[in-house]
């Protein structure tokens, strides 16, 4: 790559993405995108000013963006059909999109997306519990989780970093043995219920005839290597050591990052802000330090400020002065060295600024 400056720029992301279309082809490793959810909404900003022993801070309320489509469905779909199409078109052979939605729109999203990246690109429907607190319904059940529909560019090119998350008083549980080695578990070595097929031979292995999921060389490795437990009835297992785990592997059901709360420090008071470890996640389970990582919907900045923090090159748009705001000031509150350009699409002298800090 030649000299990357990172760019935010402000202004539509379809213009945008045009724009970058040809420096960009075939080169973007990570796209995450946070677009409106067709919610009916219109969105601010809350800041706090002033406030004192003797009286609360007032609140100040900014707009932000609107949600609300005029063309309804159609044209929500629309809008993110001509995106995304292009954003594909950027993406490296290894590339992949993450489309964070929810319940309001992610199946339309996913049947469309399908046929722009082709179904056997769908990677997987991740489900993030984005609040602890669902609002009671008069009709049917609060919601409580948001839709992250992960595609990569091909398949077979593509790999997730495997990512584990740390142990909780639930997945401890089962480690309930111990020796002088320490704390462990035991795995099943021996085929049951819908493992047991009749195509499986059982064979005799160290006294005891049973349906073994591994071969004999296998089993009499970890025989050597004192692995294998005995029960008081014959029947061998695995022991799995808790200080040789590297926590528990996550699946698409993320229900360890929190959502943020109004008291957190990384809150800017952007109503749609996302989590920097939602996104810290995300980027580090699917590109590399140095690899672009691209996002057309920033709104506070989260993916670029995470980016620039992981070392990954970035470049990132929004549509709304006050997201433009809020980006740089987290941006400029990451480092000393913290470098970007921001491009202003949306002045009518297309002027362009430099921040260099
Ligand atoms: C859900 S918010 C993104 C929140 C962001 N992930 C964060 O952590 O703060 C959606 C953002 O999309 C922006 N947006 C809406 N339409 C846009 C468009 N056509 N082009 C660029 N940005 C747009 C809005 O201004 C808003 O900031």
């Amino acid at each position: 790559m030649g000299q990357w400056v990172n760019r935010l720029f402000h202004g539509d992301s379809l213009e945008v993405i045009s724009q970058l279309m040809e420096e960009l082809r075939g080169r973007v490793r990570l796209i995450y995108i946070d677009p409106p959810f067709y919610t009916g909404t219109d969105y601010s900003i809350r800041r706090k000013k002033g406030g004192s022993a003797a009286a609360a801070p007032a609140v100040a309320e900014t707009a932000t963006f609107s949600d609300r489509w005029d063309g309804g469905l159609g044209e929500y779909i629309s809008f993110l059909r001509e995106r995304l199409e292009p954003i594909r078109e950027i993406l490296s052979e290894t590339g992949s999109l993450w489309l964070h939605l929810d319940w309001h729109v992610s199946h339309y999203a996913k049947v469309m997306a399908d046929e722009i990246f082709g179904r056997r690109n769908f990677v997987n429907e991740i489900i993030w519990r984005r609040t602890n607190s669902p609002k009671a319904q008069s009709v049917g059940l609060g919601s409580q989780h948001d839709t992250i529909l992960l595609y990569a560019r091909d398949r077979a090119k593509f790999r997730l970093k495997p990512i584990y998350r740390e142990h909780d008083a639930h997945s401890l549980r089962p480690y309930r043995y111990r020796d002088e080695r320490g704390r462990f578990r035991l795995i099943e070595i021996e085929a049951h219920g819908i493992q047991r097929s009749a195509s499986r031979r059982q064979f005799e292995w160290r006294g005891r005839t049973a349906p073994y999921l591994y071969k004999r060389e296998t089993l009499e490795k970890w025989w050597r290597e004192g692995l294998i437990y005995r029960s008081r009835n014959g029947r061998y297992s695995k022991k799995q050591y808790l200080d040789e785990t590297r926590g528990v592997p996550v699946s698409d059901l993320w229900l360890d990052i929190p959502p943020l709360q109004g008291a957190s420090a990384e809150y800017t008071g952007f109503l749609t802000q996302k989590p920097a470890a939602l996104l810290r996640r995300i980027i580090e389970c699917a590109s590399d330090p140095g690899d672009i990582v691209a996002d057309f919907f920033v709104g506070s900045g989260t993916t670029a400020v995470v980016a620039q923090e992981l070392g990954r090159p970035w470049v990132a748009c929004d549509i709304s002065e006050a997201a433009l705001v809020t980006t740089q000031e987290r941006l400029l509150s990451v480092s000393d060295s913290t470098q970007f350009t921001v491009i202003d699409l949306m002045a009518r002298d297309e002027e362009e600024s430099s921040i260099v800090c």
